[in-house]
């Protein structure tokens, strides 16, 4: 049987032996009790209470607005819904950059009041202090390179990233930092393929990627888009698995037409 098929609950041990048999690792997001549900029975290894809830969820341009008490609601709402996933909590902007006490006091309340697993954090090495004090307390620490979303400010579009030679070198130098700094995992978001490569057989830790191609231990998507509920968002490397926008119009537009026309509640669908 697989690695992951073995697992009753996926612990941060269990992607590491993946990565080493070659078992490809499952990520999606999940940020409410009934989709979690659903996405843990699916079988997924491990659900991101990503801060892309503030774009799905809150109708935000970007993940800046995120609050510790936004993402510790959302990481308890997925909490209660999930048995065998590894579970991800995103760290928000502001929470962690500026000083390695405040990203630890931040990482303890999260873990303490939403009951998640781990936490992950965006940037290398101007941040690797933070992870460092984090994981001082016990508590598992993915990494995110490549395309940061919290930095879009800094970076101006979503553009593919790390494609000059001196972004490529930072990354793949971060990488490594962050691996002997004890992340037992890095997302690489939407750089090219080749680099990913590069990274993926540099370091023992899995790389999960979104956009980064297919020599990475393992794939992230966001629920919303993998599902086609968001359907302004089209970048290259998504797959839409379901067309859900058309589907929940169609049957809105039903129950609309349903409850003009008279059609329902019909005589079985109300009580003597
Ligand atoms: O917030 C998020 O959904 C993420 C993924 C894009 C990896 O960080």
């Amino acid at each position: 049987m697989s690695i992951a098929g073995k697992a009753r609950k996926v612990t941060t041990n269990t992607l590491l032996e993946m990565k080493r048999a070659g078992e490809p690792i499952t990520m999606l997001t999940a940020y409410d009790y009934s989709l979690a549900r659903l996405v843990d029975a699916g079988g997924v290894d491990v659900i991101l209470v990503g801060d892309s809830a503030s774009n799905v969820m809150a109708g935000n341009e970007t993940t800046v607005p995120m609050t510790l008490d936004h993402m510790i609601y959302h990481a308890q709402c997925v909490v209660r819904a999930v048995d065998r996933a590894l579970i991800v909590v995103d760290m928000p902007f502001g929470t962690y950059q500026g000083n390695s006490r405040h990203a630890l006091e931040s990482a303890i309340r999260i873990m303490k009041e939403s009951g998640a697993h781990s936490v992950k954090l965006e940037g290398g090495s101007e941040i690797v202090e933070s992870i460092q004090r984090i994981l001082t307390a016990g508590i598992p620490v993915m990494g995110h390179l490549g395309l940061t979303p919290q930095s879009i400010y800094k970076f101006g579009t979503y553009t593919v990233r790390a494609r000059e030679d001196a972004e490529a070198e930072k990354l793949i130098a971060d990488a490594k930092l962050l691996e002997g700094a004890g992340c037992f995992a890095i997302v690489l978001e939407k750089i090219p393929s080749p680099l990913a490569k590069r990274v993926s057989e540099a370091i023992a830790i899995p790389t999960i990627g979104i956009g980064a191609g297919s020599d990475v231990d393992g794939q992230v998507l966001v629920l919303h888009d993998m599902l086609g509920i968001t359907m302004d968002f089209s970048p290259r490397f998504l797959r839409r698995y379901l067309n859900l926008e058309s589907d929940i119009k169609k049957a809105v537009n039903a129950f609309v037409d349903d409850v003009r026309t008279k059609d329902f509640p019909n005589p079985d669908e109300q009580y003597e």
